[in-house]
């Protein structure tokens, strides 16, 4: 189902958001012909390339618009433009962004074919990232573990209003990759480990930009997340079961939701880079999935099938193989000439058909009339919004809190304050946040400012607690504090990244701060351990052991440290859960909650399991139940809080599948029930689990692989309640 784009603009009216007036796709479609109609070859093959935006600025670089950037438009003809991670415009402003884009996007109308400008894309990925004076939200894995869509799906709709404010159309998110090899540097884009219950938090997240009338883009298909070695981009080994019943559910989702577009993976699937796989990028994204929208490339990845791949002698050859596989728009941000020039000859020499090409055109051509860029429409206002309270609430959503030996709530007496993220924004934002490498990388100097857990901790001390900051450089004034201190909160965490920068193969923390925390622990005082990573970390197990509090963080984005120390002192609870499997060891490396029973035996326990999380309350389950309905099986359950605080429950439902001939997970997370409770609240909470989510694929070793719900005896396990049921 496309997203029911006219409510999209009504919806998107009504949220404050600019509306964009965007057609059903068949009206786009047809306006979409009109303009391919009088179109040259050259003008449909500038249509299907992507142009780094600083083509139209002065000097090719973060610049005002040059002079001449008309004629570059009629020259290169781009169909799209997009800004690197970490590239911007003069003045980067708010202002200055909205401008250049309104500008280039008039220069577009006026020379482009049809009067359609190109459409410009960038990576909005927790909030509007490369603009100065915007709200960065927590990274995706944060969001996953707060286990609420409805919470992801209003932050998506802010991003697309700020978007819209910058006259930006497109944006490259969510990632719907699944996370499953932490050592993978973007792990932390990822909402998690669990097919189902990322699809959720990818429905949220393409319906949010969506009705805010900004295109979603779908990435990266498919099975990007699980690279050998844990390598950003490295070969990833799937099988059709396991593309089956892992990696496209939460593909699947998003096209349901009306995802506009798809990115493919810039890595390779059993020996194929994906950018060459047809079986991939039409058989499975076209035929089986029925996406119809666009799919773009990613970076320069056809010229990568020559250069890194190594698959194709020469870049006719690999235009040609990535655009007959399925490649619509190629993301070729410094030459576009020289793809221009490739496919010409690719198409003159019939390696590419002008069906095939037309066929590109078209729906680079649809896309943008469904964004309303075929119509003039009102510049967006320049202004970003101020979405600090809503950081705050999505920040206080996703701490995890995984060990605590009565150090917390902080009550009374001297707290100490340190460590490396206790007061920075580069690793409180992490990558994609004015540069795509994080704070302080790149070319452009602009520092966030964040609400640090220092300055937070000081600023909201209740009564009784001293608080004080001290920088780690200065080892001994620090341990001298700390011995006149009763508790020690460390702040560590990873320094920003992305993409295969961000990879981390041990899983560990740099050496220095595993330093620091082996002296604080050394004074004997409690110490509490606030872990800023986009991953799971590894830390020497005699200090994971005396630790006497662990609290996840993610990257918890502008408010982060407000959220953080309310949770700290008490005011606020640990809503989070985590969202993947937390392995005690590099040997449990890819161990997940949805592992099946197999020959070696049980799986090893990992140190935290998907789901794990304490708070300052306790919850317990009764009554659990299982109904067949029409869509699905409806299971319900009631959550009590036994604790003395209130507290949100949330709570994985697991489903035991018969047996079905192939190796099954024991116990897949297939939904998840959640309220906030009172101290003492019990409500009965239910969610209906649609019979996909039971599918098994079926099939042998190297055969094909056939979904069905197999009749038998199911479990459903929410809690410490288990209930079966036979289906049909
Ligand atoms: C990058 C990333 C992709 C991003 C694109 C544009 O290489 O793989 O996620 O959207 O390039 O920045």
């Amino acid at each position: 189902m496309r997203w029911p784009l006219l409510g999209a603009a009504l919806l998107a009216a009504s949220a404050g958001a600019q509306a964009v007036p965007r057609l059903p796709q068949a009206g786009a479609e047809t306006r979409a012909r009109a303009v391919l109609q009088g179109m040259t070859l050259d003008e449909k093959i500038g249509q299907v390339s992507m142009a780094h935006f600083f083509r139209f600025l002065e000097g090719r670089k973060s610049g005002p618009i040059a002079p001449g950037a008309g004629d570059i438009f009629a020259q290169l003809l781009p169909g799209a433009t997009l800004n690197g991670g970490g590239d911007a415009p003069q003045p980067n402003t708010p202002r200055g962004w909205a401008d250049a884009l309104r500008g280039l996007e008039t220069l577009g109308r006026q020379h482009l074919p049809g009067g359609v400008p190109a459409v410009f894309g960038t990576d909005a990925v927790h909030g509007v990232n490369n603009v100065p004076g915007a709200t960065l939200y927590p990274h995706n894995l944060g969001l996953g573990a707060a286990f609420d869509p409805a919470l992801t799906r209003e932050l998506a709709r802010a991003t697309a209003a700020d978007m819209r404010a910058m006259n930006m159309d497109w944006n490259f998110s969510p990632v719907a990759d699944l996370g499953r090899d932490p050592r993978w540097g973007r792990f932390y884009e990822t909402f998690g480990e669990s097919p189902w219950l990322v699809a959720d938090q990818i429905t949220a997240a393409v319906t949010g930009l969506q009705s805010g009338g900004v295109a979603a883009t779908l990435k990266h298909f498919v099975g990007y997340g699980s690279p050998g070695l844990g390598r950003d981009r490295a070969n990833a080994e799937i099988s059709m079961r396991a593309l089956h019943e892992l990696y496209l559910p939460p593909f699947r989702a998003g096209i349901r939701a009306g995802a506009m577009s798809v990115m493919a993976n810039s890595g390779s699937v059993n020996g194929v880079p994906v950018h060459a796989s047809q079986n991939i990028l039409t058989d499975l994204l076209r035929g089986e999935l029925g996406f119809k929208g666009l799919l773009v490339s990613d970076w320069n990845d056809i010229d990568r099938l020559v250069g890194t791949f190594k698959t194709h002698a020469d870049l006719v050859t690999a235009t040609a193989a990535s655009v007959n596989a399925g490649i619509d728009l190629y993301m070729v941000p410094n030459d576009v000439e020289k793809y221009g020039a490739a496919l010409k000859e690719a198409v003159k020499t019939g390696l590419v058909s002008q069906e095939r090409l037309d066929e590109a055109a078209l729906r680079m051509l649809t896309f943008k009339a469904e964004l309303g860029l075929m119509d003039t429409r009102p510049a967006g206002s320049s202004v970003l919004a101020d979405h600090r309270a809503l950081a705050k609430r999505a920040a206080a959503a996703t701490p995890t809190l995984l060990e605590n030996d009565q150090a917390l709530p902080l009550k009374k007496g001297r707290v100490l304050v340190t460590g490396p993220a206790m007061d920075s924004a580069a690793t409180q934002l992490g990558g994609w946040s004015v540069n795509w490498q994080g704070v302080g990388k790149g070319n452009v100097g602009y520092v966030p400012k964040v609400s640090t857990i220092a300055t937070a901790l000081k600023a909201s001390a209740p009564a009784g607690v001293t608080v004080s900051a001290l920088p780690d450089g200065k080892r001994e004034a620090l341990l001298t504090a700390a011995a006149k201190a009763d508790t020690i909160v460390v702040a560590l965490g990873e320094a920003p990244a992305a993409e295969s920068q961000a990879d981390n193969p041990s899983l560990s923390l740099p050496a220095a701060q595993v330093q620091l925390l082996r002296d604080l622990m050394g004074t004997g005082k409690p110490v509490v351990l606030v872990l800023m990573a986009g991953r799971p970390i590894l830390l020497p197990e005699e200090l994971q052991n005396r630790l006497s509090a662990l609290v996840m963080a993610y990257l918890p984005g502008s408010e982060g440290g407000a959220a953080l120390a309310n949770a700290l002192y008490g005011r606020a609870g640990f809503p989070g859960r985590l969202p993947f499997t937390w392995p005690g060891n590099l040997g449990e490396v890819g161990l997940t909650a949805d592992r099946p029973p197999e020959g070696a035996g049980d799986a090893p326990l990992p140190l935290y399991p998907l789901g794990f999380g304490l708070d300052y309350t306790a919850f317990r389950t009764a009554d659990g139940r299982a109904e067949k309905m029409a869509d699905g099986v409806k299971v319900s359950v009631t959550v009590i809080n036994t604790g003395e605080k209130g507290g949100t429950g949330t709570l994985i439902v697991r489903a035991s599948l018969p047996p079905a001939g192939n190796l099954e997970a024991a116990k897949r997370p297939v939904g998840v029930v959640r309220a906030e409770l009172k101290r003492g609240e019990a409500r009965t909470l239910s969610v209906t689990i649609p019979l996909e989510r039971l599918e098994v694929f079926t099939g042998d070793a190297y055969g094909s692989v056939t979904g069905s719900v197999v009749p038998g005896q199911y479990a459903f396990e929410v809690g410490s309640e288990s209930v079966q049921l036979s289906l049909p």
